[in-house]
């Protein structure tokens, strides 16, 4: 039914790479919360928690004279796009569903605002599932990003989460786009 569980995502190197740059901890969190949302609002919970896993992996660090620089964040950053792509590229290579593979992309694309020029986008379920999961996880001065979780303790919450989408989808079989 999943071709792809979260736990293979985690073990590739372009996830090793990227999510953890963006904070490994605020991307698990971020699932969870998905998780449960998904289910209140009836959208596909391998979906929105695999948009929200990926869903900052196009983060760059923004740095001037050695330090983090917010103005020039928010003048040049595009981490949703690329964020988009790299999840895109894994989860093909990963084996997933082309139209899954779509479909998560373009929650990851939408999930925030912050480089949008106009902030009406009208969203699907799904991609209004990622947004508000990521919202939920967010602490001022962006410090989610450095919230720190061992490999161990990761893999092992990757895996329940895993175990509970399997759960919910039998309970509740959904179309992959739901
Ligand atoms: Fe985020």
């Amino acid at each position: 039914m999943r071709k792809v569980t979260l736990t293979e995502l985690f073990s590739h190197p372009i996830t090793q790479k990227y999510v953890k740059r963006a904070g490994l901890a605020h991307a698990i969190s971020t699932a969870y919360h998905a998780f449960r949302l998904a289910k209140e609002n009836g959208v596909n919970p391998d979906l929105a928690t695999k948009a929200a896993f990926l869903h900052d992996m196009g983060h760059y660090t923004w740095y001037r004279n050695g330090k983090w620089d917010f103005e020039l964040y928010k003048q040049n950053d595009i981490h949703a796009i690329k964020g988009a792509e790299r999840a895109h590229k894994l989860l093909v290579r990963c084996g997933e569903d082309l139209k899954v593979a779509k479909e998560v992309s373009l929650a990851v694309l939408l999930h925030t605002d912050s480089y949008l020029p106009d902030e009406n986008v009208n969203r699907t379920p799904l991609q209004q599932v990622v947004k508000e999961a990521d919202e939920l996880d967010e602490e001022p001065d962006g410090k989610h990003h450095y919230r720190e979780i061992s490999d161990e303790l990761a893999h092992k919450k990757l895996n329940d989460l895993d175990e509970k989408i399997n759960q919910a989808m039998l309970e509740r079989p959904l179309s992959s786009s739901s």
